[in-house]
């Protein structure tokens, strides 16, 4: 394991999106793992969207208020995209090529689910604001967090506790149930790059699937990258 975390720590950094519907568990889950990294000697950051760097987090606010909401699904996928893009270009980018690892809780598929399948915005539109926003620069892995989306919302009501609602948790079932067959729908379509985790499940059980799925998807390819060069 030393050797393995000193070879990661050479190269760039992965780039791992956690994905999910309402309480799926995702910052928990993502808390966990950067700290069973960091353990291991692999640097590892955590980051959100929207937001995760100063000025996406101001577009943040506007976003998840619910201020925007009266431009529409199409400008409010603006915003997100441009929150994305001093992100990717101020956090994450410059994480990975110090070899740092980044979990970040939200990327593209939020977009893609929220105002693609959800809001209808033309998946034209999606991609083109994928391309300008991130490039090249696509998740080494995506850990989507399942779990019935009635589980989902007694979490986040519980969690939430007196606060009101954001923009999105105050959809009503019918939104939620979309969300979980769209990301579905991207786990079943993206196999390489999606790991499906069924998050209905204590924090531990869930971590460990987790672990699991991450030694089997990014351990053992540089495991194997590093025994071709030999
Ligand atoms: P957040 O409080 O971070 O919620 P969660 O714990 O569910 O991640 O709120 C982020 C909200 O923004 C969430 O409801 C999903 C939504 N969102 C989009 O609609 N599009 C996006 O591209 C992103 C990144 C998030």
């Amino acid at each position: 394991m030393a050797n393995l975390a000193k070879g990661l720590r050479a190269a760039r950094g992965r780039f791992i999106t956690f994905e999910g519907g309402e309480g799926a568990g995702k910052s928990t889950q993502i808390k966990l793992l950067a700290e069973r990294l960091n353990a291991s000697k692999i640097p590892a950051i955590t980051t959100r969207e929207p937001g995760g760097s100063p000025g996406a987090e101001i577009v943040r606010h506007l976003l998840l208020s619910g201020l925007a909401k009266a431009l529409g699904a199409e400008a409010e996928s603006l915003l997100f995209a441009a929150a994305r893009d001093d992100h990717v270009t101020t956090v994450i980018k410059p994480a990975l090529e110090q070899g740092k690892w980044v979990l970040c809780d939200r990327f593209t598929d939020s977009t893609r689910v929220y105002q693609g399948e959800l809001g209808h915005v033309d998946p034209q539109l999606i991609r083109a604001m994928e391309r300008v926003t991130i490039g090249n620069l696509k998740p080494d892995l995506t850990f989507i967090l399942d779990v019935p989306v009635a589980v989902g919302l007694k979490r986040a009501i519980e969690r939430r506790g007196t606060a009101t609602a954001d923009r999105f948790e105050g959809e009503g079932i019918e939104f939620h149930e979309k969300l979980r067959n769209a990301y579905l729908g991207i786990a079943a379509n993206e196999p390489k790059r999606c790991v499906l985790i069924d998050a209905n499940a204590d924090t531990e059980t869930v971590a460990s699937r987790i672990w699991t799925a991450l030694r089997d998807h990014l351990f053992s390819a540089a495991i194997a990258g590093d025994n071709s060069k030999t």
